[in-house]
């Protein structure tokens, strides 16, 4: 069993991998969303919100799915020793690996990676960014296909119902384990300006 790097080690690994903005965001909320999994399902909060951190480490670097991410980053934590639940998770969540997700952690990280984001897409075009979102608007907001076209939601469905879990409650919990972190993720509406 490897040893978890401390937060602020996992953040200047980021750092160093990951220069765009956007990118360095998702992780955050990844590891915001996955902080709050941990919390609802008792697991080890560093261990989960870490790994959600370090998810798409390689992404910027090694983008090509044939041969890159998440491949190279599994082997760099690998190097650096890092708990091998982490990295199994890391790898479980890019579906063309064929890892299969056995644990809560693994679900909760594949449950969360696009909805984080689709969550935030919506948060940023409300006057109050990300404060009073609700299930309901995140709903009407997938229903409309033009909308964040990149994220799939059959993904989005099939990834939350394997979590076993209601999906507003779901989308609930996820905007909740945002929104202390909105001023760092560009969805603080209104608050952030002046
Ligand atoms: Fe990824
Ligand atoms: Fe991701």
């Amino acid at each position: 069993m490897g040893e978890l790097p401390s937060r602020q080690d996992a953040w200047a690994l980021l750092c160093e991998w990951v220069q765009q903005d956007p990118l360095r965001r998702h992780c955050l909320a990844v590891e915001a969303a996955m902080r709050g999994q941990a919390r609802l399902h008792r697991g080890d909060e560093e261990l989960w919100g870490i790994t959600g951190l370090l998810h798409d480490l390689d992404y910027e670097r090694h983008p090509d799915l044939e041969t890159g991410h998440p491949r190279i980053a599994m082997e760099e934590l690998r190097s650096r020793r890092y708990p091998e639940e982490m990295i199994r998770a890391i790898g479980s969540h890019a579906d063309y690996l064929g890892i299969s997700r056995e644990t809560d952690m693994e679900r909760s990280l594949a449950a969360v990676d696009e909805l984080s984001g689709f969550v935030l897409a919506v948060a940023r075009v409300r006057p109050d960014g990300i404060h009073g979102l609700t299930p309901k608007s995140v709903k009407k907001k997938l229903r409309e296909a033009s909308f964040a076209a990149a994220v799939n939601r059959q993904d989005v469905a099939s990834t939350a119902a394997a979590l076993g879990i209601d999906f507003d409650e779901h989308v609930r919990n996820v905007i909740a384990a945002l929104e202390p972190e909105a001023q760092a993720l560009g969805v603080d509406g209104q608050r952030g300006e002046g």
